[in-house]
């Protein structure tokens, strides 16, 4: 191959290309610098330098382009620009809005366009929360900005010093427009940037202890997970990975949503570009995308802007959390952005690790993860980004090397498991091997906040649930039959809690959501219709007749019913009369 290095400041030329990795020489430029490449201008990354050798990805199509072609250093990191605008927005994973192709399924953005991420037409209603002689500082909020049903908080840039205000406007404006001028000549817009793979500055982490509830009853019941938190979702295909983070983006307590999708089969749109634009927000009953952020990969999108869109998310997701509110992130899922890692590793050359990912798979996995946590905002907000990554493992092996690294920094684990989703028990959530790390510091909020009974509840559960399953080794050998009668109790309580609270309907009106309050007075019906049967077992009545009480049968009703209260106070002490009854006869 010909060398034809051409010397000259911030501009070099192409000299090899190996699908989205090429490579320049005589580019003057500095780690992950954003570079136009070829006569078309296709957007790059710089991610390795070796000597006179300067390796890019490239986030479009590379065919076509050839050895000689020009380089040019933009100079600037991959950045994201943050201001109103980004609700309702669909980007891939470089922030171009793709908005206009959910009309057009199947047709994709051409080569070196270069739409950007904010509409520079559209104007805003600006009201300043700040006067002329106010100090402002970074992070600072000096205007509001009605984007949707959420006020979009106009912030000082977090890398400007601030200063006194000089002036302050009112009205509408693009979100290039100058609203607000320092003493120092400082301008502000409603519009910043920010690099992606550099974590917006906080005040202070926040101790994990208030939990994001998300109605879901498994979830909230048994394995919560905290505002900030993090947590992996790993599952084989078709075990509702998808449809349990549409729950969460749903009906989590966040005020915005982050929604990074990943497509998976050829050239289709991914099914959460075409579902998720119809999902109805139950808050509100307007479309959910009104605070949403949607990033969206097809598999035909090039390779690094899948790489890219993690980034491009959780920097969203940082920006809305720096104007104090709680933000949810779902990542559908992680595996097709460790596979992104893996292609431009090979591309690279790179020494392969573990099944061909590079060796620094967990290094990336947790600076994404580590990116969520409930904050004080440098405006002394508070703020949280809650992070849940869906993972695929092949062939549902959750020994393989993203989900295994994923564990480990993780602090939630929803195991999803094909055999109780073939039985069609939704959602599919294994509860022997699910597990949260928040236990323990949550039980302050559970106890102030639905019961100090809750955790109690919530404990007595799991060890029945663990009781069922050492039984079920004894009656696949020997039948239920053959089981102590106090045993068969525990079997029958330990199918209730799995039917009635752990099984929960995404598509019923009402079983979709399920609060605090529900799940406890649903947990504690179960729990009274327990102690009631191991009294009356206690006292001589036969398990058969114990299992056969109507009141018993009846209790699965009341997840589809909204105003369960008087119906459970009825069937409850119906319960009470029909154990009087067995006892009496
Ligand atoms: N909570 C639930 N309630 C009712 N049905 C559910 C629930 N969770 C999953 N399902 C059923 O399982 C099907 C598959 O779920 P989903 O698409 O979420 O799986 P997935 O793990 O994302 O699959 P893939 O690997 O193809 O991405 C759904 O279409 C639905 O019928
Ligand atoms: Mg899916």
């Amino acid at each position: 191959m010909k060398d034809v290095a051409v010397k000259d400041a911030g501009r070099g030329v192409l000299q090899r290309i190996a699908g989205p990795v090429v490579t320049a020489v005589g580019l003057d430029a500095h780690m992950y610098d954003v570079v136009k490449v070829g006569e078309e201008e296709l957007m790059g990354e710089v991610i390795r330098i070796e000597g006179d050798r300067i390796i890019i990805q490239v986030y479009e199509d590379t065919s076509g382009i050839r050895p000689g072609e020009p380089v040019v250093n933009t100079g600037l990191s991959l950045t994201v620009e943050l201001g109103p605008g980004l609700l309702k927005s669909i980007y891939d994973g470089i922030q171009r809005p793709l908005a206009a192709l959910v009309d057009k399924v199947g047709d994709f953005i051409e080569r070196g366009v270069s739409a950007p991420g904010l509409d520079r037409t559209v104007t805003w209603e600006f009201r300043p929360t700040v006067r002329a002689g106010d100090t402002v500082g970074p992070g600072s909020v000096i205007g509001e900005v009605q984007e949707t049903s959420i006020v979009h908080r106009v912030m000082v840039p977090p890398h400007v010093k601030g200063g006194v205000v000089k002036s302050i406007e009112r009205g509408s404006f693009t979100v290039e427009e100058v609203v607000c001028t320092l003493e120092d000549g400082t301008e502000l817009t409603m519009m910043q940037r920010w690099p992606v793979r550099v974590p917006r500055p906080v005040a202070e982490k926040m101790n994990p202890d208030i939990p994001l509830i998300t109605g879901q009853r498994i979830l909230d019941g048994l394995f919560p997970i905290a505002k900030g938190g993090t947590a992996a979702i790993p599952g084989p295909f078709g075990s509702g990975k998808t449809v349990t983070q549409q729950q969460l983006a749903k009906w989590s307590d966040a005020e915005v949503v982050v929604y990074i999708g990943c497509g998976e089969r050829g050239n289709e749109m991914t099914e959460v570009l075409i579902e998720f634009p119809h999902l109805q927000d139950p808050k509100t009953g307007r479309p959910l995308m009104e605070r949403t952020v949607l990033i969206a990969n097809t598999s035909n999108m090039p390779v690094a802007a899948r790489e890219a869109s993690v980034y491009t998310g959780i920097t969203i997701a940082e920006y809305f959390r720096d104007m104090g509110y709680d933000v949810s992130l779902m990542a559908d899922s992680t595996s097709r952005w460790a596979e992104a890692m893996r292609e431009i590793s090979s591309r690279l050359e790179e020494m392969p690790g573990e099944e061909g990912y590079p060796a620094y798979l967990a290094a990336r996995l947790s600076e994404f993860y580590e990116r969520a946590g409930r904050v004080r905002c440098l405006n002394g907000m508070y703020g949280s980004i809650s992070v849940i990554g869906a993972v695929s493992p092949p062939g549902g092996d959750f020994s393989e090397p993203v989900t295994q690294n994923t564990l480990r920094i993780v602090k939630v684990f929803w195991a999803l498991d094909a055999k109780l989703s073939q039985r069609r028990h939704f959602p599919a959530i294994n509860w022997l091997n699910s597990y949260s790390l928040y236990l323990d510091t949550l039980t302050g909020w559970y106890d102030e906040h639905v019961s100090p009974e809750w955790n109690h509840l919530r404990s007595w559960a799991m060890e029945v649930l663990q009781e069922e399953a050492e039984l079920q080794e004894i009656v696949q050998l020997v039948g239920s039959d053959a089981l102590p009668e106090e045993q068969q109790i525990t079997i029958e309580v330990a199918r209730m809690i799995r039917e009635i609270f752990l099984q929960q309907n995404a598509y019923d009106d009402v079983d979709t959501f399920c609060d605090m309050t529900k799940q406890y007075d649903m947990m504690k019906a179960i729990k009274k219709y327990s102690d009631l049967a191991y009294a009356a077992q206690a006292a001589g009545i036969l398990p058969q007749q114990i299992m056969s009480l109507k009141s018993k049968n009846d209790l699965p009703q009341i997840k589809f019913i909204r105003d369960y209260k008087p119906v459970l106070a009825t069937m409850l002490s119906r319960m009470d009369e029909e154990f009087n009854a067995l006892r009496a006869a």
